[in-house]
């Protein structure tokens, strides 16, 4: 399954696509299990318009579970040796109020200053309309090193001198972002159908969800601590 072009695009990219690569039963039953769900136990954002279920695995969904056991296959065969997930987290989004900043701006993001891959099942069908993930290819090794050293884009000076360590990398803001794109860089929408999977390094690229303006967008996500 894992072949050399995908080890050399993952390591070139930090991101990679399997298309078509989950059957559409199983999906379909995951998506059941994300839609049954009470919302009362899940984590619910973005004005309740997004669904979170962490640790998805430990709910006796064999669907689920037989990707997690596929997703450990694929990263255990990219990192030689056997790998389990920290977190596998299955969600869903709904459309957000386009017009309210607090649900659409600042949601650019490096996911960890160490090392965070992520494994992704496409649910369903991912649009640009119902919230596919977008990242900034080539925001990895040199650039990210010199934004960390910049003052005030991941971090300000001040934080190195007082306790407020807020995690700075965890919302870009839009205005820096533009600045990005102005200078040449291009956003990447991570599209693609049912079954679909794609392996990204979220602690390398600056990636966010970008909001849902229609449908509704389904995910499983298996979180890694390893990656090539
Ligand atoms: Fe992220």
């Amino acid at each position: 399954m894992i072949n050399a072009q995908i080890k050399t695009d993952i390591k070139k990219d930090r991101f990679t696509y399997l298309r078509d690569s989950y059957d559409a039963e199983k999906c379909k039953n995951i998506k059941s299990f994300i839609d049954d769900f009470p919302n009362s136990k899940a984590e619910m954002n973005y004005g309740g318009s997004e669904k979170r279920i962490w640790m998805a695995h430990r709910y006796g969904n064999e669907s689920i579970i037989d990707f997690v056991n596929f997703s450990n296959s694929l990263v255990s065969q990219l990192c030689k040796q056997s790998m389990a997930p920290l977190n596998v987290l299955a969600y869903s989004n709904l459309p957000v109020e386009i017009t309210d900043n607090r649900l659409t701006k600042g949601r650019w993001h490096y996911d960890s200053f160490s090392k965070l891959f992520k494994v992704f099942l496409f649910v369903d069908d991912i649009t640009e309309n119902n919230g596919c993930m977008e990242i900034i290819p080539r925001t990895n090794g040199v650039f990210k090193l010199k934004k960390i050293f910049e003052n005030n884009f991941l971090f300000h000076y001040r934080h190195i001198f007082n306790k407020q360590k807020r995690q700075a990398y965890d919302a870009i803001s839009d205005s820096k972002i533009q600045k990005i794109l102005d200078k040449g860089h291009k956003k990447k929408s991570l599209t693609g159908s049912q079954g679909d999977i794609v392996l990204v390094d979220t602690a390398s690229l600056i990636h966010r969800a970008s909001p849902c303006r229609e449908g509704k967008r389904y995910l499983l996500a298996c979180y890694y601590p390893k990656v090539i």
